[in-house]
């Protein structure tokens, strides 16, 4: 059995910080398994930092679910949020639960996250009240770039500090089981999980959030279009990655790649048979 949404809510009473970590991939999300992450999180995120477009607003029901299934496949105990997408639940209701539905039923996810508060509450409680466990997702909210008028960080005047505790509220209500906070200041993030009894999970949401969540690639050091100032890099992978793809190219320039020990070889009757020549299997013999 995967971590519950019981044990992640226990965690929080426990006093234990929760870590969570984006993968998309069968290889990346066996290595974060391994190294003991409580949740990943199927992103939505893949939009940018694997197929490659600025926002995340063109994924896909169909992206989302592909990348789910390989992180199923890649994982046992670890549990799987898979991310709704934009406009898989803003049209209906009854979209909303269909399409988070199909995240657990065909990928395989333990839950689902989407990105709203007060708006997007109602449409929350149902997909609960379908068995469907839900993270919320409020502040800087990347699906609403568009309307927010880039990526900002939310919650800084009083009015809107109000507004970002009134959204954790009533997604806590709606039956959320827990709540990423993004780009808002760090003591707003501290006021929000005082008062709210569901863990929140921080991303640029300063220290005193319950658990903390970082996209894979930023933390690797993989993506390098853009860094974000919360992102802490715990390796260079990319620069790795260059320094190996180029020396891969030079070996293969001087042929010193493959080697004998890469290769495989006939045996020399065979070589003996294939060029009619007997020195040729005597050669191949030393
Ligand atoms: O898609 C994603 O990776 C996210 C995190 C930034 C929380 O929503």
């Amino acid at each position: 059995m995967r971590t519950t949404i019981r044990e992640i809510a226990a965690m929080k009473r426990r006093g234990e910080r929760i870590s969570m970590i984006t993968a998309y991939d069968y290889t990346s999300a066996r290595i974060v398994e391994a190294a003991g992450v409580d949740i990943i999180l199927v992103g939505d995120s893949l939009g940018q930092v694997v197929l490659g477009y600025d926002s995340t607003v063109p994924v896909t029901m169909d992206d989302m679910l592909h990348h789910i299934k390989a992180v199923v496949r890649g994982t046992n105990k670890v549990h799987i949020v898979g991310d709704l997408p934009f406009m898989s639940y803003q049209a209906s209701e009854v979209e909303a639960i269909r399409n988070a539905g199909r995240l657990l039923k065909e990928g395989g996810a333990q839950s689902v996250k989407l990105e709203g508060g007060r708006q997007v509450a109602d449409t929350m409680r149902r997909i609960v009240q379908a068995g469907i466990p839900v993270m919320a997702h409020i502040g800087l909210t990347p699906q609403a770039v568009n309307q927010l008028g880039g990526y900002r960080i939310q919650g800084k005047t009083t009015r809107t500090a109000i507004e970002l505790i009134e959204d954790a509220k009533a997604v806590e209500d709606a039956g959320a089981f827990a709540i990423v906070l993004e780009g808002v200041p760090s003591q707003l993030a501290g006021i929000i999980t005082a008062r709210l009894t569901i863990p929140t999970i921080g991303i640029g949401a300063g220290v005193h959030c319950d658990g903390q969540v970082q996209v894979f690639h930023d933390m690797m050091g993989l993506y390098t279009d853009f860094t974000p100032k919360h992102a802490r890099k715990y390796a260079h992978l990319a620069e790795l990655m260059y320094d190996a793809v180029a020396e891969y190219i030079r070996d293969v320039r001087v042929q010193s790649f493959p080697s004998e020990d890469e290769s495989f070889t006939l045996s020399p009757a065979v070589l003996a048979e294939l060029t009619g020549d007997p020195q040729v299997a005597a050669q191949g013999e030393r």
